[in-house]
């Protein structure tokens, strides 16, 4: 089977700060380091580092050849993704001394990826594949109402959270992954639980250090909660992205949820441990190792 992933492409630029400034602040960086990111393109590395194939639709700027390339090079079909006339997106990602960041996203050509693209790319899909979105494209409804209508099992990563964009998803998907404050945003906005309600087969909260609960419409949505390692995080930038592409990579050959989020807690937690985006997600080697 594959992953298909209309995700995001964008040149991450980390900058190291003793702490995130506040509105009207200004601050010097320790360090600046950049590389290959964006929610989409981090997806598609863990689930290709965790052993899937992976097919990612999405687009970059002129310039962009060089994330092309990385993709390629992490082991992602990269044929699926068109060059425009916008710049490639890019983030800048504010990192204090505890780990923990601000981002801010520019998505250029990120939000240009035509309709066309996707539904010629996802008409090369097998009933039974994959397909994965998060809120940094446009067209996620379309793709998600599209995958559904070919037999595809439809994710979505509700990240950066905008809940008229997880409304606009919700009838489509199979798969929810998101973490426990966008879970509770999802509820001040909508009313919903996991529940037959709200009518997603498979709900995955993550909450960090605390591990993760999964809600199953197989177990009637009760929540069965899973513990995180104990770890010394250094970034946190891109844990939950692998997370999710771990998890899809696992189900994808066929293991439950609960084994996926085994992994994938696993995956994420060693993440952590290191500075960086896609350049570093670890692979199932270094996990399986690891855990
Ligand atoms: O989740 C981390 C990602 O968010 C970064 O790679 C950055 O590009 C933003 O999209």
């Amino acid at each position: 089977m594959a992953i298909w992933n209309l995700g995001s492409i964008n040149a991450d630029h980390f900058y190291r700060l003793g702490h995130i400034p506040a509105p009207g602040e200004t601050i010097l960086s320790h360090a600046l380091d950049t590389g290959l990111g964006g929610k989409g393109a981090n997806m598609s590395v863990a689930a290709a580092r965790a052993g899937a194939r992976v097919a990612h639709i999405g687009a970059v700027g002129p310039e962009g050849q060089w994330a092309i390339e990385r993709l390629t090079e992490y082991g992602v079909d990269t044929r699926t993704i068109a060059t425009l006339d916008d710049p490639t997106g890019h983030a800048i990602i504010m990192l204090d001394e505890a780990g923990e960041n601000a981002i801010i996203v520019h998505p250029g050509a990120n939000a240009r990826i035509a309709e066309d693209q996707i539904g010629l790319t996802l008409s090369e899909a097998a009933s039974g594949d994959i397909l994965v979105m998060q809120n940094e494209t446009n067209a996620q409804a379309f793709a998600a109402e599209t995958g559904a209508k070919l037999g595809l099992k439809v994710a979505y990563a509700a990240a950066p959270f905008d809940a008229d964009a997880v409304r606009a998803v919700l009838p489509h998907i199979d798969i929810l992954v998101l973490n426990e404050i966008e879970m509770q945003q999802l509820h001040a906005a909508t009313g919903l639980v996991p529940s037959a309600e709200m009518d997603v087969a498979t709900i995955v909260v993550t909450k960090g250090e605390k591990g993760c609960t999964l809600f199953e419409q197989a177990s009637q949505w009760q929540p069965q909660d899973f513990a995180a390692p104990k770890v010394d995080p250094v970034d946190s930038t891109g844990a939950g992205d692998t997370f999710t592409g771990y998890f899809l990579a696992a189900l994808d050959r066929g293991a439950s949820n609960g084994e996926a989020v085994e992994l994938a807690i696993q995956a994420s937690a060693l993440m952590v441990t290191r500075h960086g985006t896609a350049d570093v997600i670890p692979d199932l080697k270094e996990v399986l190792d690891w855990s």
